[in-house]
């Protein structure tokens, strides 16, 4: 019996498919290399994540190259030609030397690059050599927003929907969920971690430049899932300072989420409470747009500017405790929080009518 002259692959044919897999690597390299994935580093972080990915596509690409060319010129040599219906192919038995090849190199790639990218993991997770140093910042995730606790000058929590962090100094962030499985995601600084109901998670990045980049969440989890957007507001370690003590300066009512002691019911700081929640309720201002408040525009919500100009009291306070009732068109039900008929304290919801009713009027 003659020997199927196709029964192996001439040099000739293994000489064109490393010509080609080399071209087809190199171009897919160089083009992988050129395109631009990601957005600004942020972190210190970002630049060792890039690096990984970009060290991940230089082998990746001729891995991915070399299987499609070898399935190009097998289907080039040894495909099915007329009169060959019924033949069977040559008889082919285990080839050890074979086996011993296409097992150790793959074995040796993934060695090589789990080895690579777990020192990179551990690198970007290592805490500072400061510890004492290190901004911690709570964050809590729920339908449909983000709330910041620091800890201000005296002890004193300090809650914000504003994500305002010192550049040059590590952070590390301990997220929690209230709800259901959010994730806490700021594009540019690389880092993302699911925020979980009953744990607590957590990552830390170093900001590196100063900007204001966006703070997304990565999770479905709802209806307003895609607006469950806020913004970090990246500072000098100067200005920062300057912000927090601001925050935690002792003011009347500056912290209604310690119950305010003796302070009166007019004495709540309703633009506050407006832009930064009481430590419950979700700020308003995270979803709205208001003029006073400065809060901006394409949040969740309706711009309370236009929607709540010349409203009366009650149908404000309607619409903030009972919002299926008072819908807005063009926004869907379900998506304000229904409780703050609960989170408000009564004279909290008072003066946050009040305001509500000043600030809108023409
Ligand atoms: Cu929260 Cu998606």
């Amino acid at each position: 019996m003659a020997v199927d002259p196709r029964a192996r692959t001439s040099n000739r044919t293994i000489g064109q498919m490393v010509v080609v897999g080399v071209i087809a690597s190199a171009i897919g390299v160089a083009w992988g290399l050129y395109i631009d994935w990601f957005p600004i580093q942020g972190s210190s972080q970002a630049k060792k994540i890039d690096e990984l990915w970009d060290v991940l596509l230089i082998i990746a690409v001729p891995v991915f190259v070399m299987v499609v060319v070898v399935i190009l010129f097998a289907v080039r040599d040894y495909r099915q030609r007329p009169g060959e219906e019924l033949l069977d192919g040559p008889n082919v038995h285990g080839s050890t030397r074979l086996e011993i090849i296409w097992t150790t190199i793959p074995a040796v790639v993934i060695f090589v690059l789990v080895g690579y990218a777990a020192t990179i993991l551990s690198d970007i997770e290592e805490a500072p050599a400061n510890a004492a140093q290190e901004l911690k910042i709570d964050v809590t995730g729920e339908q449909f927003a983000w709330t910041f606790k620091y800890k201000g000058a005296d002890g004193k929590d300090v809650n914000t929907t504003r994500l305002y962090l010192p550049k040059g100094r590590s952070v590390k962030f301990n997220v929690r969920s209230k709800d259901v499985i959010h994730d806490f995601w700021i594009p540019e600084m690389r880092m993302k971690v699911d925020a979980v109901p009953g744990i607590v998670t957590s990552y830390r990045i170093t900001p590196i430049r100063e900007g204001n980049y966006p703070v997304v969440c990565a999770e479905l989890c709802g209806l307003g899932h895609s607006v469950m957007r806020q913004t970090a507001y990246v500072q000098s370690a100067d200005k920062f300072d300057a912000w927090l003590a601001k925050q935690s300066a002792p003011a009347p009512a500056a912290a209604p989420a310690e119950g305010g002691g003796a302070a009166p019911a007019a004495a709540i700081d309703a633009k506050k409470l407006f832009t930064d929640g009481n430590g419950e309720s979700i700020a308003c201002g995270s979803c709205h747009q208001l003029a006073d408040a400065g809060t901006p525009a394409g949040g969740v919500g309706p711009n309370l500017d236009m929607v709540l100009a010349g409203q009366s009291a009650d149908m404000i306070k309607e619409s903030i405790v009972e919002p299926e009732k008072v819908a807005t068109k063009g926004f869907p039900p379900g998506v304000m929080p229904p409780n703050y008929g609960e989170t408000l304290k009564p004279e909290e919801l008072d003066a946050l009518v009040e305001y509500l009713v000043t600030s809108t009027k023409k």
